[in-house]
């Protein structure tokens, strides 16, 4: 206790570290209540999971599944840093989320999903009714789209029952998904098509946001197979699933002989089971893009039985899912949280996992708390993001609703010890243990987090790594920064671990250079000791062995928790065709954390005007979807650039956020600076804030 109300010293660093300044937070014991029924609440399980015991440790979460055939070599690190996991084992994934559980689950709710609108009743698809849906489906993607094992689809799907049904079926025949995230755009879901090289896309016709029905086939349907087609791959089907079953709710016209609405198809394959495709333990499951420091999305391929068994026990032991638990994970399914710990670990380890179609504040902010009181949710998984938005919007509005959360998870951002409290105190009650687990697309689970029922809670800080991982914080230089310095670095995690993704989809060079090469000790070596994984995050490790991540340390916007690649949206803002230059950097927002705002340069002779800005919005909005929606655009009249011609973002994102610009003497261009100050701020200078550290780094490895 004492240590962690120790103020951290402020530290003297070097060009290579960053010094951070804040107080350390106080502890927070799990309730009892919670202790005495948790899945993992034998204190041996670090000694078992050291690093002395490693990789054999992991069989332990290997041995929660259901194996065609048990593997023979744990890791196999010969072809590193492609690391092989489980080697020799065959098993699938639809038979270990829904087949295995039939004897003794078939009446249980597997999902349980709830329709935007409150008129709509929550629909239950137990797993008997699951394990018939999928199958059915199955029968259709093989018999009807010609699928076949190792073949990619792209998916691009509301949260509704039908997409895990989609995933599932995929995964039966050893198909390769590729979800995209509902709210991208037709043309995101196109380019990610082509990269992936599928022929057959899944949409759903229409859904609700916000009380409305959006007819998604409209918007999204023609340009994505246009731009997949642009990009060197032809689409031959569209499966179409129907919002509302039996009635279309789209304007768009079915193309004849292209496009097919499953409802219609599905009565051909009633009855029909499938064998599940015994599957490669190393085989790809799927593949979920994430932005990058380039324009190019890139394609995580994560494979079948390292990443399940991976997903399966830190459900089990994180999350502590049991199968009577009401789980609910408030994320969406197109992001990797979603895949991980809505779908395959909660079903694998039969759990009820709930799904919400809609925004968490409609028809107010009440929602999820009644969402929570009829569900009789027990577990319940969201963003700092969702819940900044909830504090702000409706303050009081969980007390009046009788639920009770005994676990509680935050994920993909940072959050602040104030909205931590309220989290804990106002919508767990003071009865629910919180995990904040931090982690990435490409690790496939989490890497940081307490043990719920074993390690205190400390606000803001993700706490130590998990079972089996070892991270650690490198300096610039490669140097080990110590426990309780208080000076940050780069977190790295020293050792490969099952969840961990394979390559990046037909890009293994940039697999080894993004992830591998900055800290690797030899790059001939098969040893995984000298291959730290670098995860482009800046963290703290305090003196009791938590971390406490700062964000990003390259040019990478996490906007509501999502990453936005900054070259990628600025390559979508020089599409309008007035657009000479553009620069896009973070501002701090109270409520998403950190959103994108551009700067533009416009080509000779034309006039700024809000036609063009309000282009460039619409642009990021069609090319990449609302979520990269800027807070602002300026026009400037040059962008500030080093003498070699490089736009100093560092700069525009000091402006943007009432910083300090530091220094500017070597710009090619000073002058421009207050010149664009001015305009963004006014005559007054206007320092406001030392700024976040990922913002303060934001740029600098230009
Ligand atoms: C950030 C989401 C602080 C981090 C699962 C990471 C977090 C990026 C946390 C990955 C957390 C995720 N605390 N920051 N608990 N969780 N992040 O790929 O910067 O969408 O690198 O995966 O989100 O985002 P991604």
């Amino acid at each position: 206790m004492a240590d962690a109300q120790r103020p951290v010293e402020v530290a003297e660093t070097t060009e290579a570290q960053i010094a951070v300044h804040w107080k350390e937070e106080e502890y927070y014991s799990p309730p009892a209540s919670f202790v005495a029924q948790a899945n993992l609440k034998d204190p041996a399980v670090n000694e078992r999971f050291a690093e002395k015991n490693f990789p054999k440790c992991f069989e332990e979460y290997a041995e929660m599944l259901t194996w065609d055939k048990r593997w023979d070599t744990v890791l196999d690190t010969s072809e590193a840093p492609f690391w092989k996991w489980f080697v020799g084992g065959k098993l699938n994934v639809s038979r270990n989320c829904i087949d295995r559980h039939l004897a003794k689950y078939k009446n249980k709710a597997a999902l349980i999903s709830v329709p935007e609108l409150e008129e709509e009743s929550p629909v239950t698809v137990t797993y008997q009714e699951l394990y018939v849906r999928v199958n059915e489906f199955a029968a259709l993607l093989r018999d009807f789209a010609g699928l076949k094992a190792g073949d990619r689809v792209t998916i691009h799907m509301p949260m509704l029952p039908e997409l895990p049904i989609t995933m599932l079926a995929c995964a039966r025949l050893g198909v390769i998904h590729s979800v995209v995230f509902g709210g991208f755009s037709g043309e995101a879901c196109g380019l990610r098509a082509a990269d992936s090289g599928s022929r057959v896309l899944i949409y759903m016709d229409a859904y609700y946001r916000s009380g409305k029905l959006i007819d998604h086939k409209a918007a999204a349907t023609e340009t994505a197979v246009a731009t997949a087609k642009a990009n060197g791959q032809p689409i031959d089907k569209v499966l179409v699933w129907q919002r509302r079953p039996g009635k279309s709710s789209s304007d768009a016209p079915m193309v004849e002989g292209r496009d097919f609405f499953v409802e219609d198809l599905l009565p051909n394959y009633r009855g029909k089971r499938v064998e599940p495709v015994s599957m490669d333990a190393n085989a790809p499951l799927f593949l979920m893009y994430t932005s990058g420091t380039t324009g190019k999305p890139k394609g995580c391929q994560h494979r079948t039985g390292g990443y399940l068994a991976y997903v399966t026990g830190t459900s089990k032991y994180i999350q502590d899912i049991h199968p009577e638990d009401v789980y609910w994970c408030m994320a969406d399914i197109g992001w990797i949280t979603g895949h991980s710990y809505i779908v395959y670990g909660p079903l694998s380890l039969a759990a009820t996992s709930v799904l919400y179609e809609g925004v968490p504040n409609y028809p107010d902010p009440g929602r999820p708390w009644r969402i929570a009181e009829r569900l009789d949710v027990n577990i319940f998984h969201t963003s700092p993001t969702a819940i900044r938005m909830l504090r702000k919007a409706g303050p009081d509005e969980p007390e009046k609703y009788n639920y009770h959360f005994k676990h509680m998870t935050t994920v993909g951002e940072p959050i602040e010890p104030e909205v931590w409290r309220w989290y804990n105190d106002v919508v767990g009650k003071r009865e629910a243990v919180i995990v904040d687990t931090w982690w990435q697309t490409e690790n496939g689970g989490f890497l940081c987090s307490t043990k719920p029922a074993l390690d205190r809670m400390k606000p803001g800080s993700a706490g130590p790594g998990v079972p089996g991982i070892y991270p650690v914080i490198y300096d610039e230089k490669g140097e080990e920064i110590g426990a309780g310095t208080g000076k940050a670095g780069n977190i790295c995690i020293r050792n490969p671990w099952p969840g961990i993704f394979q390559t990046i989809w037909g890009d293994p060079d940039r697999y080894v250079k993004q992830y591998y090469s900055k800290y690797c000790k030899n790059p001939k070596s098969k040893d995984w000791r000298d291959w730290p994984y670098f995860a482009g995050d800046g963290a703290v490790l305090a003196a009791d062995g938590y971390f406490r991540i700062l964000g990003r340390v390259d040019d990478v916007i996490n906007v509501a928790g999502h990453r936005l690649g900054t070259k990628e949206l600025e390559s979508a803002c020089l599409t309008v065709p007035q657009i000479a230059e553009a620069a896009v950097v973070p501002v701090v927002d109270e409520i998403k954390g950190r959103v994108p705002e551009i700067y533009v340069a416009l080509k000779p002779g034309v006039a700024a005007n809000k036609e063009v800005t309000d282009a460039v919005t619409s642009r990021l909005e069609t090319m990449i979807g609302k979520i990269a929606r800027p807070k602002k655009v300026h026009v400037v009249p040059d962008m500030p650039k080093t003498r070699s011609g490089k736009i100093m973002r560092r700069v525009l994102a000091a402006i943007s956020n009432e910083m300090d610009t530091g220094d500017i003497t070597t710009l090619a261009n000073p002058d421009v600076v207050e010149q664009i100050r001015q305009a963004v701020q006014g005559k007054e200078k206007r320092v406001t804030r030392e700024g976040p550290e990922d913002v303060k780094k934001f740029g600098e490895q230009e």
